[in-house]
């Protein structure tokens, strides 16, 4: 039995425009997806995801023959619970030389499913680290990373960009652009998340922003301006002092920051991945005195993320109609992990 973890993430700034080779930066976070595999000898896969932070909900499925199994649950869960693990799998065993490796994989998660929080990409990680190490091989988690993209980019039908994998998989602060992709020395940020229960579909959101980029000029414009935000964004947080601790340097590069997320959101409404619920969170971060806020992620409902060093803004979040759950994010500095090995 091998079981690896590995965490969730927020965009700081950049989705979306990060899928048109924009930078991004992000930080994985401290809520994880842990993935327990155990080799089977009939070449078939068993998932077993019973705690996927929705309705937990079993299914049983041994394999590609069919596609995935007709469950009454939301789409994106039977995606993480197979679409995800049947692509994952396949990448081990093509690292491990081994086609005909077969698993029992259990999947665990405290990261909500297709809330921004990065679930799918941290299921992927994990499960590839996991299967790849019950069969004898130990990749780096740079090379974790580009397999667990590989197997997104197959699930997404090509809409994925590097930075959920890449940021699960080395853990910390980090910077994508296209193939680039570096881990960032910045101060800690004071994150705090609301979530409003709900989720948004990737696909979806993903082709609506490139409709309106392909329609529209000014929508185009808008995808450079997220990424001339995240080069400002990169600027600052790379001149801060690392060890200055939650505040940063001083308050100025808070309030600085802030600023750029609340700029950042306000293009990715312009662009429609943002809802109703979403912006009431970020409205009500805001006036309780964070000092910017955005959605995260793929956007039409989920997690926004607040930049608050003091308790107001989840105490606010909490209080707010329609988010389900407020919490402090603290920066998981480990990326993908063993758990247990024997
Ligand atoms: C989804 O977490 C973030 C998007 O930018 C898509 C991607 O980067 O793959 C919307």
């Amino acid at each position: 039995m091998t079981c690896c973890s590995a965490p969730g993430k927020v965009y700081v700034l950049g989705e979306h425009a990060v899928v048109y080779g924009e930078p991004a930066v992000l930080c994985a976070v401290d809520r994880r997806a842990r993935v327990t595999v155990d080799p089977r000898d009939d070449g078939r896969v068993r998932v077993d995801a019973t705690d996927l932070s929705i309705d937990g909900f079993t299914v049983t499925w041994d394999g590609a023959e069919g596609g995935p199994p007709d469950v009454d649950v939301p789409t994106p869960l039977v995606e993480a619970a197979t679409g995800y693990i049947d692509a994952a799998v396949s990448q081990a065993r093509e690292a491990a030389d081994a086609p005909d490796a077969g698993f029992d994989v259990t999947v665990e998660s405290e990261i909500p499913v297709g809330a921004g929080l990065g679930s799918s990409a941290a299921v992927t990680v994990a499960a590839i680290d996991a299967a790849t190490r019950s069969l004898g091989v130990e990749l780096d988690a740079r090379d974790v990373a580009e397999r667990a993209y590989r197997a997104e980019h197959e699930v997404q039908e090509g809409q994925a960009s590097r930075a959920d994998t890449f940021t699960s998989a080395v853990g910390g602060a980090v910077r994508v652009e296209g193939t680039d992709r570096r881990e960032l020395d910045a101060p800690d940020l004071p994150l705090v998340v609301g979530y409003d229960g709900g989720a948004g579909d990737t696909g979806e959101l993903v082709s609506g922003v490139r409709d309106l980029r392909d329609r529209y000029g000014f929508a185009a414009d808008a995808v450079t301006a997220i990424g001339d935000v995240v080069r400002e964004g990169t600027e600052l947080l790379t001149a801060a002092d690392p060890d200055a601790g939650a505040d940063g340097a001083d308050g100025a590069f808070l309030d600085e920051l802030g600023e750029l997320m609340d700029f950042d959101h306000g293009l990715l409404s312009a662009l429609g991945v943002s809802s109703r619920s979403l912006d009431a969170m970020v409205w009500a971060a805001r006036d309780a005195g964070a000092r910017g806020a955005k959605l995260t992620g793929a956007g039409g409902g989920g997690c926004i993320v607040a930049l608050d060093p003091t308790a107001e803004t989840r105490t606010a979040l909490s209080f707010t109609p329609g988010c389900e759950d407020a919490f402090r994010a603290e920066l998981a500095t480990d990326g993908v992990r063993v758990e247990e090995a024997a």
